[in-house]
């Protein structure tokens, strides 16, 4: 089944802040864990989700971040303002850039139009990204007991170096931000591959998901699977992602290997012709450019 990325799942698993930036929530008896947290202007939503769901948001312990895009880790440094106990966890690559200056001005950069969008959750409420400390640096094989549940944590990398699937195994539930991919559209919408880092990685990361035959997938944005769709679901991601690959290599030939004249016609064709792809047409090429430029470079190498 499809859901749309609201409400509860079951006794352990609920969803703070809002469809867009969904913020997965375990709830263990002893600790109780969020898996990203952005946009920064999306802050006060999460903090009203916990209070809802904890009568005090305080009571969370941890927040990890899937990986270093904006809009998984961009409230986080909110978050750490306003819970003073909250520890944040990711990949160490993580923690190096969110202290990193001229990283969390490109968030706020990227934030920042959408300001008057978010005006009823962020309303005059100090947001910003501030350079902010990542206690616990998170890898492959780390496994915490939550009480009554755990949360494994496995590298995913291939869209971003740095991304990571957190696996909660008493209930199957799998949330690993774009890394298994981004599903376009509405019911039953294709797959948008997102390979920016690399291509062998992110395939060998998506058997490495499907191995693990999740029974519920939280989607970066928008959607949870459940029962027999979460793992249908990976399947078609691995599926599409040669395919996607192919398409990518028509259009780096028409273009006789000019990567940036390959990206213009692709999102020229792919996005504005045919329509279909619902992210802002920006973070699209933005992505596309990323894995042109991968593509050139590995065809280049064999
Ligand atoms: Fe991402």
């Amino acid at each position: 089944m499809k859901a749309a990325a609201e409400g509860d799942f079951g006794e352990f698993i609920a969803i703070g802040g809002n469809l867009f930036y969904p913020g997965y929530i375990v709830k263990g008896s002893r600790r109780r864990l969020m898996i990203d947290a952005g946009i920064n202007l999306m802050g006060p939503a999460y903090i009203a989700s916990l209070q809802k769901l904890f009568g005090d948001p305080n009571r969370l312990d941890y927040v990890f971040a899937t990986h270093s895009h904006y809009d998984h880790l961009g409230a986080i440094p909110y978050l750490k303002r306003k819970l003073t106990r909250l520890k944040a966890g990711a990949h160490p690559r993580v923690g190096e850039l969110m202290k990193k200056r001229s990283v969390l001005e490109l968030m706020s950069a990227l934030s920042a139009p959408q300001r008057e969008l978010f005006r009823t959750i962020a309303g005059d409420e100090d947001v910003h990204i501030e350079p902010v400390d990542f206690e616990v640096s998170l890898k492959q094989g780390d496994r915490f007991d939550l009480g009554g549940v755990s949360c494994e944590v496995h590298g995913v990398p291939g869209h971003t170096r740095d991304s990571l699937a957190f696996f909660i195994p008493e209930v199957g539930a799998l949330f690993a931000g774009e890394a298994c991919g981004v599903l376009e559209g509405d019911k039953d919408g294709r797959v948008q591959v997102e390979f920016l880092s690399s291509y062998e990685d992110y395939l060998a990361s998506l058997d490495k998901m499907i191995a693990l035959r999740p029974r519920l997938i939280g989607m970066a944005h928008l959607w949870v699977f459940t029962g027999d769709d979460a793992t249908e679901f990976l399947l078609r991601s691995r599926d599409e992602t040669p395919r996607y690959r192919e398409l990518i290599e028509r259009y780096l030939d028409a273009a006789n290997g000019d990567v940036d004249q390959a990206v213009l016609t692709m999102a020229k064709t792919e996005y504005d012709e045919k329509g279909t792809i619902t992210q802002p047409r920006d973070a699209y090429v933005e992505n596309l450019k990323a894995q042109v430029r991968h593509v050139a470079l590995i065809n280049r190498k064999t």
